[in-house]
């Protein structure tokens, strides 16, 4: 008997709800197809450490509801390591890889498309709380993230209402608004702010103004909702005044929230009180959407390879599983689409 053809699968980059959902659809699929699949653990790292095991149905039953991933996850790119590339290509082809699957958000998939031009056989699965990877309406994560927030804009509403304070919810978003926009629409939040839009004097002057009036009126609450990314008066601001960077060599975002707050206080002389989600709204079980849209990533992941159409990423446009060309991810993030933030600035204040 002919030797089962072999496919890797890893994760890169932050973790979200719906990653083990995708990797249990892409290995039972290939299982059933006759392929043998290698999970290759925290993400390319785990090429380059020889850190891998063989995958199968029981070690893929029982997470489709599971948050995090099971194979682990890094920041580490091959592209910024001495020789990284040629490692990587060697390591696949060494292992008797015939084709890779890659779950990865904007950066993650850059660095895939990057690798693919060198000659790496992959595809990828869009996958970021964020939402903000190109070429899909989609990524695994989002809807997950966005119910999380919105439970979070819900809750922190009725305690606003009891102490007549203006509350601030900060969630992650580093490039694009996409968390804040649709939790702060679902929740009739009075104010979004996102990076997309960046805050200068005037725009900071008509938002304590809105919550002034809003308090003159006689509603004496108000909830705003802002990405981590947003920008204040020209600046990001950074988890610590040092400017901590992570693996990629980002700046580590966090904190614009507690800044704000304290701008709104002193300008407004409202009571104001901040919160941040953190890390709670990219773990945990994800929502039935997520684990269906990771299902069909998964599936569609492993038709990419069995046609030989590397260099595609799985996708959702309208209602419908496509693929989408990886170069599309690696011309940069996708911001907000104006016209949804547009419904939601028409409930403001
Ligand atoms: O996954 C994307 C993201 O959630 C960003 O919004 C955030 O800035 C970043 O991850 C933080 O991730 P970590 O601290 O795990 O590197």
């Amino acid at each position: 008997m002919a030797d089962k053809e072999r496919i890797g699968i890893l994760s890169g980059g932050g973790d979200c709800p719906g990653l083990n959902a995708a990797i249990r659809a892409f290995t039972k699929t290939a299982i059933m197809e006759g392929y043998e699949v290698l999970g290759i653990r925290n993400g390319w790292k785990g090429l380059i450490d020889n850190d891998y095991e063989t995958l199968n149905y029981l070690k893929t039953s029982g997470i489709i509801d599971r948050g995090g991933t099971i194979l682990g996850t890094s920041r580490l790119s091959p592209l910024k390591i001495d020789n990284g590339p040629q490692i990587i290509l060697d390591k696949v082809k060494k292992l008797g890889l015939t084709g890779l699957c890659v779950l990865g958000g904007e950066g993650t998939l850059t660095v895939t498309y990057e690798m693919f031009k060198m000659g790496l056989p992959v595809v990828g699965i869009p996958k970021t709380i964020d939402n903000d990877v190109r070429g899909t309406d989609y990524s695994i994560g989002f809807q997950t993230a966005v119910e999380i927030a919105t439970e979070a804009l819900d809750r922190l509403r009725s305690t606003a209402e009891s102490h007549h304070r203006v509350m601030l919810l900060e969630v992650m978003g580093r490039n694009a608004g996409w968390i804040a926009t649709y939790a702060g629409m679902a929740n009739g939040a009075d104010a979004i702010l996102i990076p997309e839009i960046p805050m200068d004097d005037d725009k900071l002057e008509g938002l304590f103004q809105m919550l002034i009036n809003r308090n003159n009126k006689g509603i004496n609450f108000s909830i705003v909702v802002v990405a981590e990314g947003t920008i204040l008066e020209g600046k990001t601001i950074s988890r610590e005044s040092s400017g901590l960077y992570d693996d990629e060599k980002r700046q580590l975002l966090g904190g614009v929230g507690r800044v704000l707050g304290e701008m709104i206080e002193k300008a407004t002389g409202l009571e104001t009180r901040v919160s941040s989600l953190d890390y709670i709204q990219r773990g945990g079980k994800p929502v039935a959407y997520d684990r269906s849209l990771a299902t069909s990533f998964g599936v569609k992941a492993f038709n990419l390879i069995k046609q030989n159409k590397y260099g595609e990423m799985a996708a959702i446009r309208g209602n419908r599983i496509t693929s989408s060309p990886l170069v599309e991810v690696s011309k940069g993030f996708k911001p907000v689409h104006m016209n949804a933030y547009r419904i939601a600035e028409r409930f403001f204040g």
